[in-house]
């Protein structure tokens, strides 16, 4: 079970989805894309119906999946996993045959198979109580601004979780009810893709390379080599994931919860995990240690169907990133004076394809460490806005500033769109409006 590749399976949903819809499928197909490239939320629509014909037989018949037409609102009265009694969300209750009941419900629901690879959804989320930060609601308000903006721009749902699913399963282990869930209210989704609160897309054009995991399940950050070489925690981490929607997740879920503080093995994983990585100084259980245990002592299991990726900032260490964006504004700055395309004012709607020419002249940047191509993601670990019980290693001051720099680093990407422009990147209320042809 844990070995299936859950791609193929939903390749062959895609391939059934062609014989459903039949004749009208290259109809369709054409009005898929013209459709999803004018609109940001490919379920913000309530239906689309091509032509007067296909209108009426989804008016007469809607019983029938093939003559539904396009239509992103239509449910079906035909039973699904949904009107199964045992079907539960909780982690206590495994999902079992979840490819097969996904599948099951997308042929019901055709008009969500085109472009079903590349389907997301981002999960954030905090606790349900307010912060002890006096500032950490506002912080957590931009973090999340922050995402939004990056999901209309991408065309990405977004689900935001502030309560705990599991009241046992607390801190960074609340993450994996709210994955479970979220998989099975989006069975149209392919890729869930869970974000930590104080990470920030300081990348506005980035996409997520999703062909390069095509033949995987998980995505994290981290250095293969460390994890198998150094044997340490911290080689990856698990703040920011991209996961398969389908049943071998399901299994990693369930196996991985298993290290968790609602669990009757958590005391047991604590010394497994404390024992396995010597850098772990602590003896609780946490689910980065039980992640690097996963890829680490069962790989042919778990870890051949993750992707470690290293090669760019899936997401990366505020410390080493917040002290290069002044360089990379100037960088930036100086590649829109010698490149007047970059320089013309556009719909926020058409930005991905500024993006594509933003790429011919990053060609040399380099990704990550030591590039000046901005980085994807900055995630403040040890910052703590929420508690303001940050890692004694940096002041709160440091991090605040840092943290401004970066939503202000980001935003600037956003309001340009907008016709404005943050002056200062540690002042986050002084705009100005930006000149035309800015910056000749
Ligand atoms: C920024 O650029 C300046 C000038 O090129 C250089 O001296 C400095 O080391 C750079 N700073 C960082 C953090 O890369």
């Amino acid at each position: 079970m844990a070995k299936q590749n859950c791609r193929s399976k939903i390749s062959s949903v895609f391939s059934d989805g062609f014989l459903f819809v039949g004749g009208s499928i290259v109809a369709l197909i054409v009005v898929w894309a013209l459709w999803s490239f004018m609109s940001a939320s490919p379920t913000a629509d309530p239906s689309f119906l091509p032509t007067s014909a296909t209108q009426k037989s989804a008016l007469e018949t809607p019983r029938d999946p093939v003559d539904t037409g396009f239509n992103l609102r239509f449910d079906p009265p035909d039973p699904t996993y949904y009107d199964d009694p045992d079907m539960s969300y909780t982690m206590e209750k495994p999902m079992k045959n979840w490819d097969e009941k996904r599948k099951q419900w997308l042929k019901l629901h055709p008009s969500f198979i085109p472009g079903i690879e590349n389907r997301v959804l981002m999960i954030s989320g905090s606790q349900s109580t307010p912060c002890k930060n006096p500032i950490g609601d506002h912080l957590l308000l931009r973090f999340f601004k922050n995402k939004v903006d990056y999901c209309r721009i991408h065309g990405y749902d977004i689900f935001y979780n502030n309560v705990l699913l599991q009241p046992k399963m607390w801190s960074f282990w609340a993450k994996m009810p709210a994955v479970k869930a979220a998989m099975l209210a989006h069975p149209e989704t392919e890729w869930i893709w869970w974000v930590d609160s104080d990470a920030a897309f300081t990348d506005m054009d980035f996409k997520l390379p999703l062909d390069r995991y095509k033949n995987h399940n998980f995505v994290l950050h981290g250095w293969e080599k460390l994890i198998y070489e150094e044997q340490s925690w911290t080689s990856i981490n698990a703040g920011v994931f991209l996961i398969r929607n389908c049943q071998w997740s399901m299994d990693l879920m369930e196996t991985w919860s298993k290290m968790g503080p609602q669990s009757p093995e958590y005391d047991k994983w604590g010394e497994i995990l404390h024992k396995t990585f010597k850098d772990k100084i602590f003896k609780e259980s946490d689910d980065q240690s039980g992640l690097a245990y996963l890829l680490l002592k069962e790989k042919d299991k778990w870890g051949d169907k993750m992707y470690v990726e290293g090669e760019y900032y899936f997401e990366g260490y505020w410390v080493e990133i917040v002290g290069t964006l002044d360089n990379i504004t100037d960088k930036y700055l100086g590649v829109e004076k010698g490149e007047e395309r970059l320089r013309r004012r556009h719909a926020e709607r058409v930005s991905e394809s500024y993006a594509k020419v933003w790429d011919e002249h990053l060609k040399d940047a380099g990704y990550g460490r030591y590039s000046w191509r901005r980085p994807f993601i900055t995630h403040f670990t040890g910052c703590q806005p929420c508690s303001g019980d940050h890692n004694q290693m940096y002041s709160g001051e440091t991090c605040f500033d840092a943290m401004q720099k970066a939503l202000n680093f980001a935003d600037n990407q956003v309001l340009r769109k907008y016709g404005y422009m943050h002056k200062d990147l540690l002042d986050s209320s002084d705009v100005f409006p930006v000149p035309f042809n800015f910056p000749a």
